[in-house]
């Protein structure tokens, strides 16, 4: 039984398409997904820093910063990881109901979980960006020295290394970050979004 079975749902008075009138912009989730290392933080603080500087309503989850508060009681097991998932999904329906532009930088690394988060948010306004890098080039760079750290077996369940990737298959932008540069791919993304 769902803990949530007797529960009704309350009709709100202002609806999301409101929200988007007085924010003067519509609601989306653009999802980066990727390899630890493949550059999803980054771009995703690109992307919404440009946006912000053209004056949109951005809010930006990272899932460095998340799993230190919200999601800290979470690891890195296939079922943690799609409890993660999940709350984030929801956070951002919630952000994009309200108006926002929502960015999020999560590995994701489960075809399923990625899907549950479309239907959570709603297709129509879900963009999935495949933050696409090898992970040979993710390790080279291992900027946070984890790569080392799972090659010697100090971290269990590591993507890459010791939990699967399932690459996105038809992703509405695939990024090459190995191959394009920075500015590039922030406006690949950034000509994507509905105005
Ligand atoms: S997810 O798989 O559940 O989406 P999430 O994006 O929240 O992962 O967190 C991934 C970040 O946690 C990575 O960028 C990395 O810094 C760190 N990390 C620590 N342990 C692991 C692990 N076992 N697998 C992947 N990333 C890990």
């Amino acid at each position: 039984m769902k803990s949530s079975e007797h529960i009704v749902h309350q009709a709100y008075q202002i609806q999301a398409s409101d929200r988007e009138k007085s924010m003067g912009q519509k609601g989306q989730v653009l999802w980066f997904t990727g390899l630890s290392g493949s550059g999803k933080s980054t771009l995703a603080n690109e992307v919404e820093t440009l946006l912000h500087s053209q004056g949109r309503h951005t809010f930006l989850l990272d899932g460095d910063n998340l799993r230190h508060g919200l999601n800290g009681d979470l690891g890195f097991s296939e079922a943690d990881r799609t409890e993660n998932i999940r709350r984030v999904a929801e956070v951002a329906k919630l952000m994009a109901d309200a108006g926002l532009l929502v960015l999020t930088a999560f590995v994701s690394p489960f075809a399923a979980d990625r899907a549950k988060a479309r239907e959570i948010v709603g297709s129509q306004r879900f963009i999935e960006i495949f933050v696409d890098c090898p992970l040979e080039v993710c390790e080279s760079r291992d900027v946070k020295g984890l790569y080392a750290k799972a090659r010697q077996g100090l971290i269990p369940d590591f993507t890459g290394i010791s939990s699967p990737f399932e690459a996105p298959e038809s992703p509405e932008i695939h990024i090459h970050t190995d191959r394009s540069d920075l500015a590039q791919c922030r406006q690949t993304i950034v000509d994507f979004i509905p105005s």
